[in-house]
């Protein structure tokens, strides 16, 4: 079996996906304490030690409205330190899948975002990844960059489990209504990074759960499968007051994905149900 060495591991996306990678591949799964990514010297030592043939690089500064104060953790870690992780894979011939966001759009279009359209990223933390992903790409044009959005998954707080507890505990939800994406199972993602390893391929890949939906229309979703009683209004987004700027619009075409693998992403409603279980 192939090496596959994971960096950032501990996350959202790596809790779901390695066990599922674990498969096909023989995962060694890193996190900060074992690899901070900043870190050139430590990434040499941690590559002669495990000699992985593939990295995937799922470590990020992920915190969007955190990374608008901390401009300089948000480039060290999501772009110079990719862009490191890069470099190393590039001398020893590594595959690397990095994975990137829909925050790299400025949401202005209104038809699915392909990876040919121009990226305008509206916040630092956008900035950032668009950022690393140039310099991957500079240092490693073998190496694949995933784009994805709008994750949940089991285990840590996401979308779902934030509603979810508002509702229990205050009986009613404001969730916005002006922002449209595909909610992504990240368990989704495994199979789509397998099958472009597979394929030796390279670049660019948009990769989310089919069809889209606002945030509220998602929450309503999960309230109707889960029998959720709690009132949801739908709120636009300035009442948030958040201090990074969220895309209006981020649909991805995935077509390239499915051009170049065969590989289909399902609709974001079956991944829902298959993930409320
Ligand atoms: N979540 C989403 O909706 C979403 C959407 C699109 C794209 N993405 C991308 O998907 C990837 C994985 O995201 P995620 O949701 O799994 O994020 P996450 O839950 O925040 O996981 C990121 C992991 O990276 C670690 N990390 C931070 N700085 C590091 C460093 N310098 N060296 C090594 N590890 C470091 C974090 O450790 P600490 O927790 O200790 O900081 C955390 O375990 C990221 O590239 C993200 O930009 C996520």
């Amino acid at each position: 079996m192939l090496r596959l060495l994971a960096t950032g591991s501990h996350g959202l996306l790596g809790s779901n996906i390695l066990p599922i990678l674990e498969r096909y591949y023989t995962v060694t799964p890193l996190d900060i304490e074992e690899w901070d990514i900043t870190d050139r010297d430590a990434g040499d030592r941690t590559i002669r030690e495990c000699k992985p043939d593939i990295i995937l690089n799922l470590a990020a500064y992920t915190n969007v409205d955190g990374c608008e104060d901390c401009l300089s953790l948000a480039d060290r870690v999501n772009a110079e330190a990719a862009g490191i992780v890069a470099d190393l894979c590039a001398r020893r011939k590594i595959k690397l899948v990095h994975i990137s966001t829909d925050y790299v759009f400025d949401g202005e279009k209104d038809s699915p975002y392909t990876e040919q359209d121009v990226p305008n990223p509206a916040s630092v933390y956008g900035l950032s990844k668009l950022s690393g992903e140039r310099k991957v790409l500079d240092a490693c044009p073998s190496a694949i960059v995933v784009r994805t959005q709008w994750l949940y998954g089991h285990g840590g707080v996401n979308f779902i489990s934030k509603i979810t507890q508002i509702a229990r505990e205050k009986g009613v939800v404001e969730v916005v209504d002006d922002q449209r994406g595909s909610p992504t199972y990240t368990k989704d993602l495994a199979e789509p990074i397998r099958a472009l390893i597979e394929e030796n391929a390279a670049g660019i890949y948009h990769v989310a759960n089919s069809g889209s939906c606002t945030w509220f229309e998602f929450a309503r979703e999960i309230f109707d499968r889960l029998k959720i009683e709690a009132q949801l209004n739908p709120i636009a987004s300035v009442h948030l007051n958040r201090k990074a700027k969220r895309p209006r619009y981020s649909v991805f075409d995935c077509s390239k994905l499915t051009r170049d693998t065969g590989f289909r992403m399902r609709p974001w409603p079956e991944a829902l149900q298959d993930y409320l279980g």
